[in-house]
């Protein structure tokens, strides 16, 4: 059968007058969607699925370089309405992709009355909106601008997320003042990156004001499993148990994942989970998925 071959070459469409950088940006993204092989055949036109010249790649480098000259507040807004499933979902997934992780995470909300969530580094909302899904109140917080606009707005029809842009310390020291230091509350403390490490700072305000929480630490070495990746920003700035220990208030008792490194989807991070609340301490060691190290053990 006779076959010709060519290439549709797109026109600009999408955003029409729109001269802001926003607009372009539309633009380029409608010729990435136009552009199209095709093959000519006696009587039909099939549309071939082929990553011509990886167009969508040399777009997407354009369109992430046009964003980046916007204000960091656009920047948020307009990654999220350009809607890219690397954007919404950067690490595979809510807890980095990690189902193993999710599931203990899951059975310990259900298993023990957590009532509340926090959780420290929203990035751009992808766990907090895995934790909205349980349909109880969720606080988060986020540092950096263009996450936060970003969080904030793929997070604003969820009536049970409250997203705080600034440290983590001081909306802890906020939440510290609120009623809900009573409620069982599940901290997620992902705010890591950055040169200032709040984690310490975060524990002892958890320790001081929260007599029923459980806390989960993500990026955590995990002893004897070296398959586990964890954050390590030099010394004293490691995520491991001596910088937990160190606070005042801290259990002697740890909680680490039961299951191997490659038995865990996604990035393979390491997290801790630990509690001060003898109910939730009991929770913890009647979980499948975690194993207790006591310190110096
Ligand atoms: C690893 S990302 C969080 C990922 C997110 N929890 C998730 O699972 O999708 C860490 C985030 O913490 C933020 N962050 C770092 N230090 C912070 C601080 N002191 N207070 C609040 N956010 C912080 C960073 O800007 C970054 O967006």
């Amino acid at each position: 059968m006779k076959q010709r071959r060519g290439v549709v070459r797109g026109v600009f469409a999408g955003a029409g007058g729109d001269l802001a950088l926003a607009g372009l940006s539309t633009q380029l993204f409608a010729l990435n969607a136009t552009a199209r092989e095709f093959v000519l055949t006696k009587s039909k036109v099939h549309l071939q699925d082929r990553s011509m010249l990886n167009i969508h790649a040399v777009l997407r480098k354009i369109d992430n370089k046009l964003i980046s000259w916007l204000s960091a507040e656009r920047q948020g807004l307009e990654r999220h309405r350009r809607g890219h499933v690397r954007d919404f979902y950067h690490w595979g997934g809510p807890m980095n992709g990690q189902t193993a992780r999710a599931e203990f995470i899951r059975s310990l909300i259900q298993n023990s009355g957590v009532e509340r969530v926090v959780e420290t580094g929203a990035y751009q909302g992808t766990t907090t909106e895995w934790f909205a899904g349980f349909e109880l109140p969720v606080v988060t917080c986020e540092i950096d601008r263009a996450a936060y606009a970003f969080a904030r707005k793929r997070l604003e029809n969820y009536s049970n997320v409250e997203i705080i842009h600034a440290n983590s310390v001081d909306v802890l020291k906020q939440l510290s003042q609120r009623d809900t230091i009573h409620a069982k509350t599940l901290f997620y403390l992902d705010a890591h990156w950055r040169e200032y490490l709040p984690l310490a700072d975060e524990l002892a305000l958890i320790f001081r004001y929260w007599r029923h929480s459980v806390i989960v630490i993500d990026d955590f070495a995990v002893p004897g499993d070296a398959g586990y990746g964890y954050d390590d920003y030099g010394p004293g700035r490691a995520l491991v148990p001596s910088l937990v220990h160190a606070v005042p208030g801290a259990p002697e008792t740890l909680y680490y994942p039961s299951v191997p490194a490659r038995w865990e989807t996604g990035l393979k991070r390491g997290c801790v989970v630990l509690s001060t609340d003898p109910d939730f301490e009991a929770a913890l060691a009647a979980t499948p998925q975690l194993r207790p190290v006591r310190r110096g053990d």
